[in-house]
């Protein structure tokens, strides 16, 4: 496994062995890994010759008063791990080899701006940023996003369909805890109680879906109960519970087609994401 820390050397690596006809498949992370990270590094190396993962806490996708400094940082664990996966190569560069005083950025409209993008305004612009730079850097075939992040994974489609890059992207699902809760670096915030009760965050969108599935098809309805069983539970500070169309991401009150249900809620120290697909 090498580890590349320079941003020419990555480039050069990736013209090389797709002029040797092998496909790269590249799984961008900010490092902590954990099983949902590992089972995007396991989708990646069946679609793809050459698995590449890049490491990389990006400064531009956390807003002032978020965690950036205490973000965990991992590297000799996330090492190991990776190496026993055999991902063939680590992009690990530092904060001043990805940016020399940046005036260039993507933004997707509309969609970078809604759920998450509400309470964190300029943190998909980071996002968007970071991960086209990492397309012109890895230069993959495939590129591996998590379920989890499902408004993260959408804009991302959406950048690479209207800018064109000739990549496929390909989402890989949610890795939870045995109690339901999402596998997550910010779990690591929470105290044991915290973390017993974030895990009524899966159980109320299980009752959603429930709901859905037994005929309810007033949107409100079900956001309702979702934020009954947050609050009865004492989980936290809920920052939205929203149900869109899944195929536009666009919110909506009244169920039909396919519908993804998402929540955002502060428990303690950490805010935490999590979303359910219904299929009707
Ligand atoms: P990070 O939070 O490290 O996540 C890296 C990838 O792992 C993302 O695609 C995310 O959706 C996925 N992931 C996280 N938890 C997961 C879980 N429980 N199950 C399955 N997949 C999971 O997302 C980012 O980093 C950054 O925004 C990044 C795309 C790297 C840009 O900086």
């Amino acid at each position: 496994m090498e580890i590349i820390r320079n941003i020419k050397e990555m480039q050069c690596f990736s013209d090389k062995n797709r002029a040797d006809g092998k496909k790269i498949s590249f799984v961008p992370t900010m490092g902590n890994l954990h099983e949902g990270h590992i089972s995007l590094v396991r989708l990646a190396k069946r679609l793809g010759d050459i698995v590449v993962v890049s490491i990389f806490v990006n400064p531009t996708q956390f807003g002032p008063n978020e965690d950036y400094r205490s973000y965990p940082r991992t590297f000799e664990a996330d090492k190991n791990k990776l190496a026993n996966e055999n991902v063939d190569v680590i992009f690990y560069p530092e904060a001043s080899e990805m940016y020399e005083n940046p005036k260039t950025f993507v933004y997707v409209e509309d969609y970078s701006n809604i759920l998450c993008g509400k309470s964190r305004p300029t943190h998909f612009r980071g996002v968007t940023t970071v991960v086209a730079k990492l397309f012109n850097i890895v230069k993959p075939d495939i590129a591996v996003f998590g379920e989890k992040d499902a408004q993260q994974a959408f804009i991302i489609k959406k950048m690479v369909k209207d800018l064109n890059f000739d990549i496929k992207i390909e989402t890989g699902k949610i890795i939870r805890e045995s109690n339901g809760l999402a596998l997550s670096s910010r779990n690591g915030y929470l105290t044991e109680g915290e973390h017993n009760r974030a895990s009524y965050i899966y159980k109320s969108l299980l009752k959603a879906k429930e709901t859905i599935e037994n005929g309810e098809r007033d949107g409100n309805k079900i956001k309702e109960a979702i934020r009954k069983i947050l609050n009865e539970n004492n989980v936290g500070k809920i920052d939205y519970i929203e149900i869109v169309d899944d195929d536009t991401f666009t919110p909506i009150n009244k169920i039909q087609g396919n519908i993804r249900i998402l929540i955002a809620i502060y428990v303690g120290k950490a805010r935490l994401i999590d979303n359910m697909r219904v299929e009707i």
